[in-house]
């Protein structure tokens, strides 16, 4: 067991990281917060698979829990589930101290986070992923919401945890592809900020999908130092933080342009990492012709779809830049690579976009 710092002043919390450790968070639990009862929301494949040991434990803590489950998938990331999540917890007399316990992958976590901050103001609020994608990124930093009709997240708040308990065994029943999607976010984490750590996932990024431990246990760690330090520089997102939206620009238009069924969020991260990097060298920004190749084949390794799709109507492209650039207050803030580890945010205006996407 590994306990590293999201350190944000009188908010700050611990990440727990260990193997085969869900059937020992409730005496850990009581000892944080001292509630009698909580409400673990999963879903059920992922409750059939891992609810057992961790009620267990709860229940020799002396905590009794309620279990709201929600159905798999994206769609059921609304306020309607949230809806549906708060007559629980009120037919179940849920207090302002009783924790929420998140079990699953992102979705469950962005849903049952976002019930956590607005049930009475917000009661403590615990994150157990079970993704690679949400134990190195979403369950860390605090972006709790939900989808609306218009967009994808478009209500939410910052709400942090109070523990994250990230029990790497649960990987080991994820199917391939999500597992290479949680790498997208991992091969970021290098680019963005650690030359070295890329070159090791060079060397290593094969043994993630043997499920070897040691390795797990490295780039998860290494996924959830580099998102903390971020978060605690800047908790709301209002400067280096936005660092962690490198490929996320080019991403977020091919999610959207195929109706988010086509790619997975951690395929389209992988599309548009690439994209800004070729944006990069085009502009002369990056100084270091060799990392489109490296990047490429390593998301080629790691079974990550790296070519922007022909046939996307530039306008199309433009339209989705446009209403994001409205939702950021006007700028078009691109990330961009100057070398391995070192990044640059670059103003752009969307006719300087607009003169790139051939580039693509
Ligand atoms: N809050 C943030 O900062 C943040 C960051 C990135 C992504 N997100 C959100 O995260 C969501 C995507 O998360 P995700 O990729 O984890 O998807 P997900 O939660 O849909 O999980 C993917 C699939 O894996 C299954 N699953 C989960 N754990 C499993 C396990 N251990 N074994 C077998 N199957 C398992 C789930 O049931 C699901 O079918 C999106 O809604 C995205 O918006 C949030
Ligand atoms: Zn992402």
């Amino acid at each position: 067991m590994e306990t590293l710092l999201v350190d944000l002043g009188e908010r700050s919390y611990p990440i727990e990281l260990g193997w085969d450790t869900i059937g020992s968070l409730g005496p850990y639990l009581r000892s944080l917060i001292p509630a009698k009862s909580c409400t673990v929301i999963s879903n059920e494949e992922i409750f059939n698979l891992y609810g057992a040991p961790l009620l267990e434990s709860l229940e020799k803590a002396g905590i009794s829990a309620n279990i709201f489950l929600i159905p798999d998938g994206e769609q059921a990331k609304n306020l309607q589930t949230a809806a549906k999540a708060y007559d629980a917890l009120v037919a179940n007399d849920m207090e302002r101290n009783s924790p929420i316990i998140a079990l699953g992958g992102g979705v469950v976590g962005d849903l049952a986070g976002f019930v956590a901050a607005t049930y009475m103001r917000g009661v403590p609020f615990v994150q157990v992923p079970t993704t690679l994608l949400a134990q190195v990124d979403s369950s860390v930093g605090g972006k709790v919401g939900v989808n609306h009709r218009a967009g994808k997240n478009l209500v939410g708040c910052f709400y942090q945890p109070r523990l994250v308990w990230i029990d790497l065994k649960t990987l080991s029943s994820l199917p391939v592809r999500e597992l290479s999607v949680g790498m997208a976010e991992i091969v970021k984490y290098g680019v963005i900020q650690d030359q070295d750590f890329f070159c090791y996932l060079e060397e290593n990024s094969q043994k993630v999908f043997d499920f070897d431990p040691s390795t797990l246990a490295k780039v998860v760690r290494h996924g959830c130092q580099a998102k903390a330090m971020l978060v605690a520089r800047d908790e709301k997102e209002v400067g280096i933080r936005a660092l962690l939206n490198y490929g996320h620009t080019f991403g977020h238009v091919l999610e959207t342009l195929t109706d988010y069924d086509t790619y997975r969020h951690g395929e389209a991260v992988a599309i548009g990492m690439i994209a800004a990097t070729k944006i990069a060298l085009e502009l002369g920004v990056c100084k270091d012709k060799g990392i489109l190749g490296r990047q490429l084949d390593l998301l080629s390794q790691i079974g990550l779809p790296t070519q922007w799709p022909k046939g996307l109507p530039k306008e199309r492209i433009l339209e989705v830049i446009k209403l994001d650039k409205k939702a950021r207050s006007g700028a078009i803030r691109m990330v961009l690579p100057i070398k391995l580890g070192e990044m640059t945010v670059k103003r752009m205006s969307l006719e300087d976009i607009e003169k790139l996407i051939d580039y693509l």
